[in-house]
């Protein structure tokens, strides 16, 4: 009878090939014995030219090895070269070195160099399977994960090629669903509400609605209601007669300049209660008046408004109408805070940064990790800094001069999935490496990929 546990272990390795390289042939045949009662098909070689063209010639998910092939070698010579031309020609193959204990320094420069892990002869067959299944699911989460972003390039690729994207630039999963959506309902003609952050890109996913919309090249006006003073809102979106107030001179509202086009009303939740009232008529019936004037005008204007405040609770709290809110929001766009989507804070800030300039690994980093409370107009000009202050073309993390921020834990920064699934690639794997880049412990890392379904629930291997 088999236990969870046993199916569980079983889904890691069944199918999967490792190939073990020592000169004993009886710790090729206790490998083979072990690892096929899991489902696993063991290939054994002798030697290091043997298990290279065993690589050259069948796919491998993983590699054991010793360090010695003779038994008057005790060097680890041999084995020190045959890993650098494993890593070498394969670099996507973990390789999990056999050591004897006299040759622990070496194992360890060679973890160093990008070893999986090893593991000291004799073995405990518990610790050993531990290892195996966590680096067999790695090396899976890593070929997913590469699959899923050749998948999500294409579709963004896709998008830009039919519709106008505005020169936005994201990679994350829910930044390609907003743009798609917004490039969706661009050709309808009714409001688009847009909420989010300070700074998340309202403003840019605005743009792009009104680029793939009917009324591009028409006119397309921005009022930003929270730079007006309350009186003047009305005047600037209504116009004004002359003579209706001191000074004032016959001047046209944005509701009549933008006739035929798209009015880009910003910072929405600013709009006094009788500028609430005016702006639900015009949209109900196209109707206003000029500010001291009794004559009637009509205005064809499509609508688009951005707010980072909560309308909801404004409407509880009685500042806002809900009629109104319920006329603009037939499509809501929400725009994530940046740190909901980390994935876009590389590309951004690369596009941010001026020609010639580049980031240091620790800079990038610190980048990913950092709470960004201004969102990429932060990010934006944190890049623009450090252009214009570094002395040189390299920017490193002094040069970014970061705020100091709390990070959720004191000794466990907040990774998203993301964060985590980068830096092993970047590890190529390599746990302990990976971890190091994340600034974590070993053992942190390994609750983090737990808790982000990248391993499986278990007491990380332990170095001994
Ligand atoms: N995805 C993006 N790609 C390129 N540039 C972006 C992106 N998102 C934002 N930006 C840039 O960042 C700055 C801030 O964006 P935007 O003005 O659209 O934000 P916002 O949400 O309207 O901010 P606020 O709430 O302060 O009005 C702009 O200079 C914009 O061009
Ligand atoms: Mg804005």
């Amino acid at each position: 009878m088999s236990s969870p546990a046993a199916n569980v272990l079983r889904s890691s390795l069944a199918g999967r090939t490792v190939l073990v390289v020592d000169d004993s042939e009886a710790v090729r045949t206790a490998f083979d014995v072990l690892l096929s009662i899991h489902g696993a098909s063991v290939v054994g070689a002798a030697t290091p030219p043997e298990g290279l063209t065993t690589l050259q010639r069948q796919p491998v998910d993983l590699v054991i090895q010793d360090m010695n092939f003779r038994r008057e070698a005790t060097s680890g010579e041999e084995g020190i070269s045959l890993f650098r031309e494993i890593r070498r020609r394969f670099p996507e193959i973990p390789i999990i070195l056999l050591t004897a204990w006299t040759h622990l320094e070496t194992a360890v420069e060679l973890v160093k160099a990008g070893a999986a892990d090893y593991i000291s002869k004799p073995w405990n067959d518990d610790r050993l399977l531990t290892t195996l299944r966590n680096l067999l699911d790695l090396k899976s989460a890593r070929a997913e994960a590469q699959k899923l972003r050749a998948e999500q390039s294409a579709a963004r690729e896709a998008l830009a090629e039919q519709f106008d994207l505005c020169s936005i630039v994201y990679a994350s999963q829910a930044m390609h669903t907003l743009v798609a959506m917004a490039t969706q309902v661009a050709h309808a003609d009714v409001p688009v509400l847009i909420t989010g952050p300070n700074g998340a890109g309202k403003e840019v996913l605005a743009d792009i609605v009104q680029a793939n919309s009917a009324a591009r090249g028409k006119p397309y006006l921005k009022v930003n209601l929270g730079a007006l003073p309350n009186d003047l809102i009305e005047a600037e979106l209504f116009g004004t007669e002359a003579g209706a107030f001191t000074g004032a001179r016959a001047r046209t509202g944005r509701f009549e300049a933008a006739d035929g086009g798209t009015l880009f009303l910003d910072e929405l939740g600013n709009l006094s209660g009788s500028g609430q009232a005016k702006l639900l008529r015009v949209l109900q019936t196209g109707q206003f008046e000029r500010l001291g004037s009794n004559t009637t005008r009509h205005t064809r204007v499509r609508v688009i408004a951005a707010t980072n405040a909560n309308l909801r609770q404004a409407i509880r709290e009685g500042r806002f109408r809900e009629d109104l809110f319920y006329r603009l929001n037939v499509i809501e766009l929400e725009v994530p805070a940046i740190v909901e989507r980390r994935d876009d804070i590389l590309p951004l800030a690369r596009h941010f940064l001026e020609a010639g300039f580049a980031l240091t690994p620790e800079a990038e980093r610190a980048l990913i990790q950092y709470t960004w409370p201004g969102n990429v107009r932060e990010l934006q000009n944190v890049m623009r800094r450090a252009c214009l202050l570094s002395a040189e073309r390299l920017i490193g993390i002094s040069a970014l001069s970061l705020p100091a921020t709390p990070t959720t834990s004191a000794e466990e920064p907040t990774l998203d999935r993301a964060a985590v699934e980068q830096a092993l690639a970047r590890a190529q794997g390599v746990v302990a490496q990976a971890a190091r880049e994340l600034g974590l412990s070993r053992q942190a890392l390994y609750r983090r990929m737990e808790k982000l379904g990248l391993a499986r629930p278990q007491s990380p291997p332990q170095m001994s």
